[in-house]
């Protein structure tokens, strides 16, 4: 069995992560979508509904699960899970520049390979912060987002955010 870790604060999953994502799990037996909280980020969706959205975007496909990463290392999770691999998309030389050093940190810490994808050239613009940004200022973001993401960014303003994905009341 040959599982792969498609890690990220997806918040919200726009179809660019879906698409690498879908072509991970034509590579792998199993793709794990590991959705993960940064604490020192504000998060417009909470965990759950960043689960939530991602379960309920990938449900027909066979092969991917979407569970929470928890806190801690992601070469410990994806030891912990059996991965051999991580997966990430890549849209640009900046995205490399990022990805780079923590690919090569998670291989010494755990052995865990990093796989980049390049983005299909039609989602190479897209990021959750620019689909946000758009959306909130009344412009059309339907082409980038799955359904159960667009309902929820149409109903939740800029106001609505969940620091660390906690709840707004925690
Ligand atoms: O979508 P994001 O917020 O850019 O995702 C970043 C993510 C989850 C891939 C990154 O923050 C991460 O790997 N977090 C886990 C903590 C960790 O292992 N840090 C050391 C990285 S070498």
């Amino acid at each position: 069995m040959r599982r792969a870790v498609c890690p990220g604060s997806f918040d919200p999953i726009h179809n660019g992560h879906l698409e690498v994502i879908a072509r991970a799990s034509g590579l792998f037996d199993e793709v794990i979508v590991a959705v993960s909280t940064n604490y020192a980020k504000k998060y417009r969706f909470s965990l759950d509904e960043r689960i939530e959205m991602a379960r309920e975007t990938l449900a027909s496909l066979r092969g991917i699960i979407v569970e929470p990463v928890g806190q801690g290392l992601l070469a410990e999770y994806c030891r912990h899970r059996g991965a051999s691999a991580i997966v990430k998309g890549l849209r640009s030389s900046s995205d490399f520049d990022y990805e780079l050093p923590m690919a090569t940190m998670n291989r010494q810490l755990s052995g865990v390979e990093t796989v980049f994808l390049p983005a299909e050239s039609h989602y190479l613009h897209l990021s959750s912060t620019l689909i946000k940004e758009v959306a909130d200022l009344g412009g059309e973001v339907s082409d980038f987002v799955p359904r159960s993401v667009l309902k929820r960014l149409l109903s939740t303003g800029p106001a609505g955010g969940h620091a660390s994905g906690l709840s707004p009341l925690g």
